[in-house]
């Protein structure tokens, strides 16, 4: 039996495999309609979520299956003290597979040590969130048509955002990636991404605070959300939370194919006349991310995509 718990859980030839049957589901919906029937998904969201647990719930309904769970710690057990252990053994009675989404860093990794079916870490605090890296991964491939020989710009709250995390770990892993991290510099990536991953593998990134300098370099610009509710002090957030704001101005400077991608909820930080540009791709993300999560969940049920029709 398989999870996912981080972006590393599955091989680059696996990550390939998962888009290219990701793709298949995108081409061919009405083959999967069925391949779930009888099998349910529990969604176990401790933190709010609106993407992530409708896009599971969205991709186990389309593969004809069903979903059960809770969008609120404060709605399941977790208010009377129940161990997130304790959980996860119980719901491996009512459910074949689950994806969970807990404040805590290493929740979901504890859930899995408890459970005795396939558990998804739907993001672990502000540690990763895998299943947004297989979406943004599958959107530049399908957009960009490859995942080796780029640079990719990460902007805004390097240090809270586990999107970014989760996506540095995963793209180390093809050639020729680069990086140019743009945060504020409270908000840089944490020693442990910077040392123990870029460092370690030698890949060339630079750490900048302008935006409008990285703009002409970069072949993906991945925005992100500062983080609110992982500051210690609200007046911290308040000083922080516009740092970056991407509008049109700035997208002049930017290569004509160059992509913007953003794991929502927008805030600030992409100004809606943006939304219109071409490149503009963090809606088409979005679907993206219910195409590659129906890849997942036939993957760590072991069904086989060949034997459907
Ligand atoms: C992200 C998350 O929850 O980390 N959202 C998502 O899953 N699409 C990003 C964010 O909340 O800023």
């Amino acid at each position: 039996m398989r999870h996912l718990i981080s972006p590393l859980d599955f091989s680059v030839a696996e990550l390939d495999a998962l888009m290219n049957l990701a793709e298949d589901i995108e081409q061919n919906k009405k083959k999967y309609a069925h391949a779930c029937d009888g099998k349910k998904l529990a969604t176990l969201f401790y933190e709010p979520s609106t993407r992530t647990r409708l896009s599971f719930e969205s991709a186990m309904l389309s593969l004809g299956g069903d979903v059960l769970g809770f969008s609120s710690a404060a709605s399941s057990s977790a208010s009377k003290g129940e161990s997130v252990a304790d959980t996860l053994r119980m719901i491996s009675c009512y459910a074949d597979i689950c994806a969970i989404r807990h404040p805590k860093e290493g929740a979901a990794l504890v859930g899995a040590q408890a459970a005795s079916i396939p558990v998804i870490n739907a993001g672990d605090g502000g540690h990763q969130h895998p299943t947004q890296t297989l979406t943004d991964l599958m959107t530049i491939r399908s957009l960009k048509g490859r995942l080796s020989d780029m640079t990719v710009g990460l902007c805004g709250d390097l240090k809270f955002g586990r999107t970014v995390h989760s996506l540095i770990n995963a793209l180390v892993r093809y050639p020729g990636i680069r990086f140019v991290l743009i945060s504020p510099a409270e908000l840089r990536v944490p020693d442990y991404i910077r040392e123990g991953v870029l460092e370690k593998n030698s890949i060339p990134y630079q750490e900048v605070t302008n935006l409008d300098e990285a703009m002409p370099l970069l072949d993906i610009l991945y925005m992100t959300r500062v983080q609110r509710e992982r500051f210690f002090s609200e007046d911290e957030y308040l000083r922080m939370k516009d740092c970056y704001i991407l509008d049109a101005a700035k997208m002049a400077l930017a290569r004509q194919d160059m992509l913007v991608l953003h794991p929502l909820p927008r805030v600030n930080e992409i100004a809606v006349e943006v939304d219109s540009d071409p490149r503009a791709a963090y809606f088409r993300q979005v679907q993206y991310g219910v195409y590659v999560r129906m890849a997942l969940i036939l993957t760590l049920l072991e069904v086989d995509a060949a034997a459907l029709s």
